[in-house]
């Protein structure tokens, strides 16, 4: 049994969809109900048996970085103030010394180019990629999901889920040559095609199991889509060697990258919190349904 023990959260990008706000804030700090995204994708992957989380950071990130450190003078003030739930939420951030790494990209030369810089802390083992944007609300987190599949899958695995054909050109997306249950035998990806162009209308989510061939491949590759170097044209690459597959996930997926799928999962995230629930329905349903009184 190969263990998945490594993790890549490329978080280089700009956020340009969330100006002004992230003009000091890393987009991946914006928060979801209390939490800031980065929280969700590392839960995700504690889920998932990761133990060691590689972050691709660029400049004016440090707040990430601050973020997973401890801060031990907040504490003390929290501690003696007998604030004890704001303790636990800080606590719940805590992760053992030494297992965070954070790798600087020069420039913005796409997805690709920042897994690629993981290589050397990576190593000659399978790895999880996860996009922080992507944020999916699940019974069981979408990793996990994965990493049970990959135990029967070997190759590298993508997240996928069916989008609206004219939406290919926001992802990349699957050539599926089979399908059997969640997993879909893939003869090809592209990124970002014209609907016109799309080879289907299945796309890949922002989690992958990686096969540490990815990175040869990732060395390469040549500017893609966007004239960026393209983790999906890398894989594309790497079909006939490695294998890969599709992985349907049971859960439902936010594009947190942007205010609408922000607005959304704050929506569906802030329903299912037993503390926010009530006031928050109420809420809803006065403002959508006014016909509708609730006593
Ligand atoms: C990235 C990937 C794309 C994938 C998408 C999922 O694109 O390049 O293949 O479908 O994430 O969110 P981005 O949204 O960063 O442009």
């Amino acid at each position: 049994m190969t263990r998945i023990r490594k993790a890549v959260f490329p978080v280089a990008g700009l956020g340009t969809r969330f100006l002004p706000a992230t003009k000091s804030v890393p987009k991946e700090m914006l928060p979801l109900l209390d939490r800031p995204l980065i929280q969700y994708a590392v839960d995700e992957a504690r889920a998932a048996g990761i133990e060691e989380f590689i972050f691709i950071t660029s400049a004016g990130k440090s707040a990430l970085e601050d973020y997973f450190d401890t801060a031990a003078a907040l504490e003390m003030r929290l501690e003696r103030a007998g604030k004890t739930e704001a303790l636990a939420a800080l606590g719940r951030t805590r992760m053992p010394a030494g297992t965070l790494s954070f790798i600087r990209q020069d420039r913005p030369k796409g997805l690709g180019h920042a897994v690629s810089l993981a290589r050397r802390l990576v190593g000659d083992e399978p790895f999880a990629v996860l996009l922080p944007d992507d944020v999916i609300r699940a019974p069981r987190p979408a990793l996990a999901q994965m990493v049970d599949a990959y135990e029967h899958n070997r190759g590298h695995m993508v997240a996928t889920m069916t989008v609206p054909r004219a939406k290919t050109a926001s992802y990349g997306v699957l050539d599926v040559l089979s399908e059997n249950g969640r997993i879909a035998k893939v003869r090809g990806l592209v990124e970002k095609p014209d609907p016109g162009k799309a080879p289907s209308a299945k796309a890949v989510i922002g989690r992958y199991i990686l096969e540490p061939s990815i990175f040869d491949k990732l060395d390469m590759i040549t500017p893609g889509s966007g004239g960026e170097l393209q983790l999906t044209d890398a894989i594309n690459a790497d079909l006939s060697t490695a294998g890969v597959s599709g992985y349907r996930f049971s859960g439902e997926r936010f594009d947190c990258g942007s205010i609408q799928g922000l607005i959304q999962a704050t929506v569906a995230f802030g329903l299912d919190r037993p503390d926010l629930c009530e006031e928050f329905d109420k809420f809803v349903h006065q403002r959508f349904f006014p016909w509708r009184s609730i006593a």
